[in-house]
């Protein structure tokens, strides 16, 4: 049962947004943040590599054309953001991010929100809810291709994510691309498990490790583009003076898929 995102508990989003040097945090939060990097100290690289293959892989995907973005659980704005990096490319690109954290919500409107840059609130585990939404509908047009990304956040949905991924792929076109990082199971320790686990169980995100296959399976319908299902730092690397995120790490597998048909 996934937490409610009040402010009650610590958040995964201040959490993570803390570990990639973007954000002062107090409170639960720190005391989270801090009892996780004491225990699991690699959590700090694998939020970085995660976030600098998110980097990459936008601008890979803006680079074959795609000008529109939805990104989900997008969490806090820390720069360069999804809209930073596809604007590089495309001037005019569009992007929505959701996230069911209402903090993350009001922060991105705070920060950027108009113009082609929207975020709503909105949560993974009601697809159909997110592709209804009024100003996802007004900001995207689904008769193109769309940059769909999940990337550090399908871990936090549990039960069929899979089925989640697929009825969102249904509404996409031809030329869309899916771009996804997921911690996984049969990457990290029993040890690393247990304390990932035990932490996130009390923030507003508990955590549902998959295995390569059920990651794999996330792509059902996509082709995955090379390297394939890697981890983060795996895919794609540029040289070290272009990455702002050199770290490398084993708890996620990270992959972008093309949609075809
Ligand atoms: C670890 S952060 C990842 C941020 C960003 N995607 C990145 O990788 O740099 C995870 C984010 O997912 C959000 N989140 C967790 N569960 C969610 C759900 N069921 N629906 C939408 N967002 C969710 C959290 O609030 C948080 O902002």
């Amino acid at each position: 049962m996934a937490h409610p995102t009040d402010g009650s508990r610590p958040s995964s989003a201040r959490i993570y947004a803390h570990l990639l040097g973007g954000a002062d945090i107090d409170g639960a939060d720190r005391e989270a943040a801090d009892t996780l990097v004491g225990a699991f100290p690699s959590v700090r690289d694998a939020g970085r590599a995660n976030r600098g293959f998110l980097l990459r892989a936008v601008r890979e995907i803006a680079a074959t054309g795609v000008t529109q973005f939805l990104d989900l659980g997008s969490g806090l704005p820390v720069h360069p953001n999804v809209h930073d990096v596809a604007r590089a490319l495309h001037p005019d690109a569009r992007v929505v991010y959701v996230d069911n954290d209402p903090t993350v919500v009001s922060h991105r409107q705070a920060t950027a929100d108009g113009d082609g840059v929207v975020t709503v609130e909105g949560d993974l585990r009601d697809p159909e809810k997110i592709l209804e939404h009024p100003r996802v509908r007004a900001t995207l047009d689904f008769d193109r291709p769309i940059g769909l990304i999940a990337v550090a956040v399908l871990h936090f949905v549990p039960g069929d994510a899979q089925a989640v991924i697929s009825s969102l792929r249904d509404a996409l076109a031809p030329g869309s691309h899916l771009v996804v990082t997921h911690a996984c199971s049969e990457t990290m320790s029993e040890e690393e498990i247990k304390i990932g686990e035990t932490i996130y169980q009390r923030t507003s995100s508990p955590v549902n490790l998959r295995t390569r296959a059920e990651i794999n399976a996330l792509f059902d319908g996509f082709d995955l583009l090379p390297p394939g299902l890697v981890p983060p730092a795996d895919w794609r690397p540029v040289a070290p003076e272009l990455e702002p995120y050199p770290e490398r790490s084993h708890e996620m597998l990270a992959a972008v898929g093309a949609l075809s048909r």
